[in-house]
């Protein structure tokens, strides 16, 4: 069986980019779980308002287990990444973006405000580490800060936590504590 890598980190935090590379540097292969959900038809439905497919869970692991066993190194791309069964997993990075940085990124690829406002909301709350974390335990999962970094110094920090364990495992970047509240507040929903 091989060894699976999890990238996750909120959408335009650079996980394609990142997976992509690393899959080269390390003779992997890269799954970007979204197109391949679409690619091989893993869906039940879609879902209008979202703009989003409903994934057929158990059809979509079982496919993942398969390729899991053929392959020597998969590297899986995704926000959700959590479906795949922990005793597969060995390490999860997640990509971390500054929420104001992550807002201009959102827009260049073409997003609406309240798409945007909801996954920078989510990037600030941590959601993507503390959902790995939940499934995978503290130990497994890395953070990688990506502002003002290129993809290159991402993807060695990446390889260096892969291959040389460098780096403190779990939640580093909490950016309800990093950054002041005024520059947060408009994406937050007010109750
Ligand atoms: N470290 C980085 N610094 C600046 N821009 C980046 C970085 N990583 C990715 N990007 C850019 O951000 C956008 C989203 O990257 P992408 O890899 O598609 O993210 P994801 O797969 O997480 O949605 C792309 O335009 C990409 O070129
Ligand atoms: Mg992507």
């Amino acid at each position: 069986m091989g060894r699976v890598i999890i990238v996750s980190g909120t959408p335009g935090t650079g996980k394609s980019s990142l997976a992509k590379r690393l899959a080269e540097r390390l003779s992997g292969i890269h799954i970007d779980l979204s197109s391949f959900v679409l690619k091989e038809g893993l869906y039940t439905d879609y879902d209008v308002e979202r703009a989003s497919f409903i994934v057929d869970e158990e059809a979509l692991i079982n496919r993942l287990k398969e390729i899991i066993c053929r392959n020597r190194l998969v590297i899986i791309d995704s926000h959700y990444g959590e479906i795949i069964p922990s005793d597969y997993v060995d390490k999860v990075i997640v990509l971390r973006t500054d929420p104001e940085e992550l807002e201009k990124r959102l827009w260049r690829k073409g997003w609406w405000w309240e798409k945007i406002r909801e996954n920078v909301e989510a990037e600030i709350l941590s959601v993507c580490t503390h959902n790995a974390i939940r499934v995978y335990g503290e130990k497994r999962v890395y953070e990688i800060d990506t502002t003002n970094k290129t993809i290159d110094q991402v993807l060695e920090e990446a390889l260096e936590i892969i291959e040389e364990e460098k780096g403190e495992p779990g939640l580093k970047y909490d950016w309800l504590i990093l950054k002041p509240l005024e520059k947060l507040e408009k994406y937050l929903i007010k109750t």
